[in-house]
């Protein structure tokens, strides 16, 4: 029902094909993957049997497909008529029974997607029955798709209109037809449960820019785009309307990898014609740029984040990291601009520039200050200082085979390193996504002593920045890391964050210069901190899973280096952002201000953050003590 490296198009019907076989022999050769189906036997449709007494035969023999077919092509459509929360309760109970009897039906052919639609609000009932089969189900695997409708069908708002009317009431505060108000309800009451997946119903009307950049950040599995919102081109082949592209368009950019789903009838065309022009669509939109290629497949996955000082890093992180064709450009440009500053030309054939490289890993920053240094027309000494034992013959090979043994390497932490001169230049790359959690400025304070009195640093500074954000696929991710354990939501990820709506703009949190004064990194507690951040206010409800954390990095003068959202360096993917979850999803009101209080501590073996929120509610303190998350000395 998948395919990963490409598009995903399934075809939904209404109607329950007399010849199921024949229906997915046909959509599967036309180059559909998947067909959702009602698949209950036409001569009993739900409800049409007493409560109690299910006939043997209300649904087709399992022999009509085979195991595989019904597990990688078929999504079991449960009956929308079925109203499990109708306040009729012998209406409700056969409804009940009747949507068991098809889950089971589903589990015992091997369906391992069922889907079911909102048509209201709340729907606890539903939730509850669909919570606990899930819940319960032993060997089995089944996942509930969810389809809610962009826009609720008119008749509903109308009807809820004119009930505010008829009561006199406000329209505004009625306004439960934002159907993310269906899902938001549903999924809460679900408790967030990642076996339950939305899939979105495009309808003719869009909601607004802002609308729909939510609906984005929820994860959307599957979207379902009616026919009959397709209009004919001037070729006569169904072509999306222009904002639904632009919507897809978003999907496409924004989603992460979704599937989509074409329901409804096909009177005017084949159903080809519809699944060409989804992956024409596909062609024209799902474009890559480097940071996209390189972070496929670790879309919205949680990494424990890298701690260099205390771990080796291993060789095929390294190479990794040397891939970026963007960090050690800019590194370059920056020892270019530095050593030309440092040097005028006049003293350019007498002065020499004493550089070290600390934290040299396996040399690409050695490599990048020659060339600068040759472009420069500047001389130096280079020093490279190395504590990972197993960089070191790397090093030794690329001194002897490419920097004809200009450079001396040291194999010493950089914070008990006694250097034979100072340096004038100092470069170092001890920057996480969160720019300090890699312990760059302890290491930095610590090598302190290393620099002229006027010696550079490169970076000269770096921010980290928060932003609070709302994302239920990252945040259930880390509740299945260890089986829902609540510590899980008490530490930093990194994340290649896909399927998720930024609330309001990144704030600066944390800022750290180099090199320092020399009283200052000799004080144990310079480099804590604590703020406090209050966002703009968010525009629609929502609901905070957490925040976003980036950084910014002044590398010399005008030579950055950025992940923050609105400047991140184009095609650079060294860093993916940081994710601090929240212990639970915190509902949010148009209008809400969030303030966030971010401490960063220490003490004599570890650097922790703690973390909480105080508006609009006041949760615990997350990570108190670095009781989950610590990053060791
Ligand atoms: C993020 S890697 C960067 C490696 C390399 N400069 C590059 O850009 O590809 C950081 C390197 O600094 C080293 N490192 C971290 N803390 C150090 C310390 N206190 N003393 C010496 N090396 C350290 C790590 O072992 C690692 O090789």
């Amino acid at each position: 029902m998948t395919a990963p490296n490409g598009l995903s198009v399934g075809r939904e019907l209404d109607f329950i094909p007399n010849n199921l076989r024949e229906s997915l022999t046909d959509l599967l050769g036309a180059g559909y993957h998947f067909l959702t189906t009602p698949f209950r036997h036409p001569h009993y449709r739900s409800g049409t049997y007493p409560l109690g007494a299910v006939p043997s035969m209300f649904a087709r023999p399992d022999t009509v497909l085979s195991t595989t077919e019904w597990r990688t092509a078929i999504v079991a459509k449960m009956d929308p008529d079925l109203d499990v929360d109708h306040p009729n309760p012998i209406l409700r109970k056969k409804a009940e029974a009747a949507l068991m009897a098809d889950l089971k039906y589903a589990m015992h052919l091997s369906v391992v997607c069922s889907q079911i639609c909102l048509k209201r609000r709340d729907n606890p009932n539903l939730a509850r029955l669909l919570y606990s089969l899930i819940l319960n189900q032993q060997a089995h695997v089944m996942k509930i798709w969810v389809t809610v409708p962009l826009n609720a069908p008119n008749s509903m708002a109308s009807q809820r209109l004119n009930k505010c009317l008829e009561n006199g009431d406000s329209i505004v505060e009625h306004d439960s037809e934002d159907t993310w108000q269906w899902w938001r309800a549903f999924r809460s009451l679900v408790d967030e449960s990642e076996k339950f997946g939305l899939v979105l119903e495009l309808t003719e009307n869009l909601p607004d820019g802002h609308s729909m950049k939510r609906w984005i950040g929820e994860g959307i599995r599957c979207i379902t785009v009616p026919t009959s919102i397709f209009v004919l081109n001037k070729a006569g082949f169904p072509v999306l309307p222009v904002p639904h592209q632009r919507l897809i368009a978003d999907v496409f950019q924004m989603a992460g990898y979704v599937q989509f789903q074409v329901s409804g009838l096909n009177t005017k065309h084949h159903d080809k014609a519809y699944l060409e022009y989804m992956f024409y669509l596909q062609k024209k939109y799902a474009r890559m740029d480097t940071y996209r290629y390189y972070g496929k497949g670790y879309e919205d996955q949680l990494q424990i984040p890298l701690q260099p000082l205390q771990d080796n890093l291993e060789s095929s992180t390294y190479e990794c990291f040397e891939q970026d064709p963007v960090k050690y450009h800019e590194y370059q440009r920056a020892i270019f601009h530095a050593l030309q500053d440092r040097v005028p030309v006049s003293e350019k054939d007498d002065v020499v520039v004493v550089c070290m490289v600390l934290g040299a890993g396996r040399g690409p920053l050695v490599h990048r200050l020659l060339m600068a240094a040759e472009k420069a027309e500047r001389k130096v000494k280079v020093y490279a200082l190395e504590k990972n034992a197993n960089a070191i013959p790397t090093l030794v090979c690329r001194n002897r085979q490419e920097w004809n043994e200009v450079v001396t390497l040291v194999h010493c932490d950089m914070r008990v390193w006694d250097p034979p001169e100072k340096a004038d230049i100092v470069i170092s790359e001890l920057l996480g996504s969160f720019g300090d959690n890699e312990l760059s400025p302890e290491c930095l304070d610590g090598a302190n002593k290393v620099f002229k009195p006027d010696g550079i640093s490169i970076p000269q500074a770096y921010t980290s920045y928060l932003a609070p954000i709302q994302t239920p696929r990252v945040f259930q991710a880390t509740r299945v890391m260890n089986h829902a354990g609540r510590e899980d939501q008490e530490k930093p990820y990194v994340v290649n964050l896909t399927s998720f709506c930024r609330l309001a703009e990144p704030l600066p949190t944390f800022e750290f210069t180099h090199p320092s004064k020399e009283s200052e990194a000799k004080d144990p507690d310079h480099n804590t901190r604590y703020t406090a951040l209050t966002f703009k206010p968010c525009p629609t409800e929502a609901t905070l899973h957490g925040f976003g954390g980036y950084f910014t990095s002044v590398l010399y003068k005008t030579v950055r280096l950025s992940i923050h959202p609105s400047d991140h360096s184009p095609g650079m993917f060294s860093w993916f952002p940081m994710y601090f979850p929240l212990q639970r999803p915190v509902q949010i009101r148009a209008g809400d201000r969030v303030t966030v209080h971010m401490w960063r501590l220490r003490d004599e073996h570890k650097v922790w953050y703690e973390w909480t929120i105080t508006e609009p509610e006041a949760l615990p303190i997350h990570n108190s003590s670095g009781k989950h998350y610590q990053i060791g000395f």
